[in-house]
């Protein structure tokens, strides 16, 4: 493909280790489950492998693990064409995990333990410099330590490159580190956390998006999952992408989904309203199957849902 977007993520990697329940234990009792599997996670993976399967050149910048997992992530990321010059080792230490528990009616419970992305540092961006300046944009998210998050924000920022950020896991951040972002990417629990607003529901997810772009965020566009997503800009003003109906099997991931694939359409069709239609459909698909990465849509499979 001559005109593949470029993009960089640098963030998360995490083996899932997905497990069906019918319902969760109490403590002390043991419970059956029906169902395991074990898949490619870690929210900063699975945005690169949303925007790879869709068509986008990907750098992936992240730490494995020295363990078993390390390796077969690696192998993971090159079977799906990813770039991997900048996935390096942690050493002596272990991979990124996530058990995840769904239960019957789709939803998830997620525990993370960080392990080698608690490694991934501001020299580790600085080392992929000159490739990540190859990328049209960058994406980042919260499983990886905050001056890392914080030192890329600025990278971005300095050498023009558009910063989009996930803030997932919730957590406070420094306003003042994430002030350069583009598109600041929050779900509701993830935009209270920043905003230190209620936020139930569009009305708002509207107030406190408009108050974080009053203190000169440029962007800030909210997934609220069965009601779509909202965008509030300074400049790109208000726009509610209505959600897409589809009965999911298994959501992990959508948000990630959702991620990978606004900034492949961000970069392919330059028109920001239409990328999160898009991105509201691709990370709708994705709920149709099981797993995380398993579940994203290549570009083909995708286009023939349209
Ligand atoms: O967003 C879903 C992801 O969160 C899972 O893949 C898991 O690894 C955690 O990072």
């Amino acid at each position: 493909m001559a005109d593949q977007p470029k993009i960089a993520v640098i963030g998360s990697n995490m083996m899932d280790l997905i497990t069906r329940v019918d319902r969760m234990p109490r403590t002390g009792e043991t419970v059956e489950a029906p169902a395991f599997d074990l898949g490619f996670g870690g929210k900063g993976a699975n945005q690169a492998v949303a925007a790879a399967r869709l068509g986008a050149e990907v750098l992936m910048v992240t730490r494995i693990g020295d363990d078993l997992f390390g390796p077969a992530y690696r192998d993971n990321f090159e079977r799906l064409g990813i770039d991997t010059r900048h996935v390096a080792t942690a050493p002596g230490t272990s991979s990124g995990v996530a058990p995840i528990f769904v239960d019957a009616d789709a939803n998830n419970s997620i525990l993370i333990v960080k392990g080698a992305n608690n490694f991934l540092s501001p020299a580790d961006v600085d080392r992929a410099a000159a490739d990540i300046m190859k990328c049209g944009v960058i994406i980042l998210q919260l499983e990886v330590p905050l001056p890392t998050v914080y030192h890329a924000v600025e990278f971005g920022a300095k050498n023009g490159i558009p910063v989009i950020l996930n803030p997932a896991p919730a957590a406070k951040l420094d306003f003042r580190a994430i002030r350069d972002v583009t598109y600041l990417v929050p779900n509701e629990t993830e935009l209270e956390a920043i905003s230190g607003l209620p936020v139930a529901g569009v009305d708002d997810a509207r107030t406190a998006a408009r108050s974080l772009v009053d203190q000169g965020l440029a962007n800030v566009l909210v997934t609220l999952g069965a009601r779509g997503a909202l965008l509030l800009g300074a400049e790109t003003g208000e726009f509610l992408a209505p959600p897409h109906e589809l009965r999911p099997k298994d959501t992990t991931g959508a948000g990630d989904a959702f991620i990978g694939s606004f900034a492949y359409h961000l970069l392919t069709l330059g028109d920001v309203r239409k990328a999160i239609t898009m991105a509201n459909r691709y990370a709708a698909a994705s709920t149709a199957k099981t797993g995380t990465q398993k579940s994203f849509p290549t570009a083909a499979e995708f286009a023939a849902l349209k």
